[in-house]
């Protein structure tokens, strides 16, 4: 019989309990694919263990506490005393990311992370393995499974965000501080990550610019549905201007969109690449035993002895001021002009409107607009403009659109 494999699990919540259950319970199947039964060597928690004796022990490491401090240092540890280590920590890697490869490649050993983007969709393993040659434009979803449940919610009911935001804390989507998730920065750490993968390049979180839902208006999402449109918030990674720019922002897109439809607290991640046209994988984007199968998937993968490189090429700048669409909402007053004196400014800074509706009549009037790609700075200036004409009673407000319309 083989030397069994030795895991040290380092937290065991939601994520670390399911992952020891699920181990036990495909240790015979584990085996029977790798020649290796994998056993657990010792459990981390507040209260329970103590990591030196549970390295010692180790021939694995998982990590599932979770934050910065203390994982970053029992992860460092661990990867220098030369043992591999998966974790689900998107804070970790989207914060740490270099320092922790860096230790990782020294070492030789592999660190391992599918469950920290995406829940269950195998993005990590698709974009570093199936296109780990592949020259990507650009990686693109929904990776937020909260605040995708919330915009489902709000468009199928009408209800206000602050309404539904406590509908998904009920029903365990969100959690009871949100902040992270409604804010966009769950997000944007996802999206550092696969932008590093994406790209080979260094990007860490401060470098990915986020914004969040709850802004979001129970009548924009009215106005959008005329317009054929669906919100998500989105993040973005993509290859502009020789550089790259990675962003997290609310966006309409157009039905037909492929991420259009996915609706509730699924992920779904879209990966452009000249070589494969497009790929689109959706799923589960949390959940304890969603999320424990990802990471027995990636110790699986070490077990197999299966590496993939991850190797940063280059530095690539970071671009700030790239286009896009927007959907632009105006009250304005009910007087003979006003579209005009609008469609001026825009003109005045090359945008073009693609569509219009104007409703309802006195204090109650309403412009909202579609607006073709236009660089983001020219379209902040021109809603500067447009909010300081006499006729405009409130801020405008603005959200992203998806032009592109798929058959
Ligand atoms: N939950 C999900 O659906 C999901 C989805 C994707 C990724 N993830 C990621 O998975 C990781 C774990 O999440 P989770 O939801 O399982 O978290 P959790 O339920 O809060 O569990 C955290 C575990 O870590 C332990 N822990 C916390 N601080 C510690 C410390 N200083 N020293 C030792 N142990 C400590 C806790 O110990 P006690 O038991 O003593 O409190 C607990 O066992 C996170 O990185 C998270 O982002 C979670």
């Amino acid at each position: 019989m083989s030397e069994p494999v030795r895991i040290g699990l380092l937290g065991r919540g939601t994520v670390g309990g399911a992952f020891a259950g699920l181990l036990a319970e495909r240790a015979g199947a584990i085996e029977a694919a790798t020649g290796r039964r994998p056993e657990l060597a010792g459990t981390l928690t507040r209260s329970e263990g103590e990591i030196g004796a549970i390295l010692e022990r180790s021939d694995l490491v998982v990590e599932l506490i979770g934050g910065t401090d203390p994982a970053r240092t029992y992860v460092l540890d661990a990867l220098r005393a030369g043992r591999p280590v998966v974790t689900a920590n998107k804070q970790l890697l989207a914060q740490h990311g270099d320092e922790l490869f860096g230790v990782a490649r020294e070492a030789g050993v592999q660190l391992r992370f599918e469950a920290a983007v995406a829940g269950v969709i195998p993005i990590v393993r698709t974009i570093q393995e199936s296109f780990g040659v592949t020259e990507i434009d650009k990686v693109f979803g929904i990776v937020n499974g909260t605040t995708n449940f919330i915009l489902t919610e709000m468009a199928a009911s009408g209800a206000a965000y602050e309404q539904v935001l406590a509908r998904a804390q009920e029903l365990g989507y969100a959690e009871a501080d949100p902040s992270d998730d409604v804010n966009g920065a769950d997000a944007a750490a996802k999206m550092a990550i696969l932008a590093r993968l994406a790209f080979h390049t260094p990007v860490g979180l401060d470098q990915v610019p986020y914004e969040g839902i709850e802004g979001v208006t129970p009548d924009d999402l009215a106005y959008a549905k005329e317009f054929g449109l669906s919100l998500k918030l989105l993040g973005v990674a993509e290859r502009r201007d020789g550089g790259i720019s990675v962003r997290v922002f609310p966006c309409f897109l157009y039905d037909g969109h492929p991420l259009a439809p996915v609706g509730g607290p699924f992920n779904a991640v879209m990966v452009e690449a000249p070589a494969i046209t497009e790929v689109t994988m959706s799923g589960p984007g949390a959940g304890g035993v969603e999320t424990a199968s990802a990471v027995l998937g990636d110790v699986v993968s070490i077990l197999s002895g299966e590496a993939p490189v991850h190797e940063t090429r280059e530095q690539l700048p970071l671009v700030a001021d790239v286009s896009s669409s927007f959907y632009l909402h105006l009250e304005v007053a009910d007087e003979p002009g006003v579209l005009a004196r609008i469609a001026q400014v825009l003109g005045e800074k090359e945008i073009s409107v693609k569509s219009v509706v104007q409703r309802g009549a006195g204090a109650d009037a309403r412009l909202v607009m579609v607006v073709h790609e236009c660089l983001e700075s020219s379209f902040a200036a021109a809603v500067d403009e447009i909010g300081r004409l006499e006729e405009i009673r409130s801020t405008p407000r603005f959200i992203r659109v998806i032009e592109e319309e798929f058959v």
